[in-house]
């Protein structure tokens, strides 16, 4: 474990913090590459992740780490990160207080619950930078904003607050810094409390690429069908019913 990423787990959690505060947790590629360890190597046996940062979530890539090591390669640190987080199994719940810049915004969207504080300062810079969005930001920030907000955000790469963040579904909820840790536990404690299984499968069908209705339909039938007759379901139905 490196001094700049912190991570344990407990009950069923994993809670990855950045601690890279003096340089508002500026990501680095070792960053990235330990941050895509952890994900990779730690969820066999949890039901959700917490990634935090302190008082500041992160001010996005190194600018100067990224001009040494600029990632070029598709098996750069930051693509096998944001491959993790993406493919990340069980949910991942982001607590964001401060500045959330760069791909600090970007990775909000494959996160699966974002609690922020009010101080939070939500930012994709990329334009300004003399760069494009990334990580998939072209296609998943219009699906959740909307064309002309997501313009705004990428085109004009302006910051924009946790209200506005909130209004447009960029996170859930806007929480007192002091209960942010603590609204994040929460609802990772309800999530180790569903059936991991259901869990799983449940996660891979919110985030699976579209098809057609009429195939969604047969898939989930597929799944559905299959988990029915198990005992684990055959036994939550039964308590159900004798509630
Ligand atoms: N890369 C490297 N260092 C960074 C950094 C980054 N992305 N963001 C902040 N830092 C460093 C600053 O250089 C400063 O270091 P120093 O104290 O040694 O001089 C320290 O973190 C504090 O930053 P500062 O700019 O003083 O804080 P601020 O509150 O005034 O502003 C930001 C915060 C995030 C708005 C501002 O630092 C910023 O715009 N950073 C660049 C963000 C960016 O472009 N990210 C990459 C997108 S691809």
């Amino acid at each position: 474990m490196s001094i700049f990423i912190k991570h344990h787990k407990a009950n069923n959690i994993l809670t990855i913090s950045l601690n890279r505060l003096d340089k508002k947790n500026a990501l680095t590629a070792a960053m990235y590459s330990e941050l895509a360890g952890i994900l990779k190597s730690e969820v066999a046996d949890i039901n959700a992740v917490i990634l935090t940062g302190g008082s500041d979530f992160t001010a996005g890539n190194d600018l100067a780490d990224f001009l040494d090591n600029p990632p070029t390669k598709s098996d750069a640190p930051v693509y096998e990160f944001m491959r993790a987080l993406s493919d990340c199994p069980v949910p991942v719940i982001a607590a964001v207080d401060g500045v959330a810049v760069g791909i600090g915004t970007t990775l909000l969207l494959h996160c699966d619950f974002v609690y922020a504080t009010a101080n939070s300062l939500f930012m994709m810079p990329f334009i300004n930078l003399a760069l494009v969005p990334e990580f998939a930001a072209s296609l998943l920030l219009p699906l959740r904003v909307g064309h002309v907000k997501a313009a705004e955000m990428l085109l004009l790469g302006e910051k924009f607050d946790a209200a506005t963040a909130l209004r447009y579904g960029i996170i859930n909820q806007v929480c007192e810094p002091e209960n942010l840790l603590a609204t994040a536990t929460v609802t990772a404690t309800k999530l180790c409390t569903k059936p991991r299984s259901a869990l799983l499968h449940s996660k891979a069908l919110l985030r699976r690429d579209a098809e057609p209705l009429a195939q969604r339909i047969e898939i989930e039938a597929g799944i559905f069908s299959a988990m029915l007759t198990t005992a684990e379901a055959r036994a939550a139905i039964h308590k159900t019913l004798k509630r």
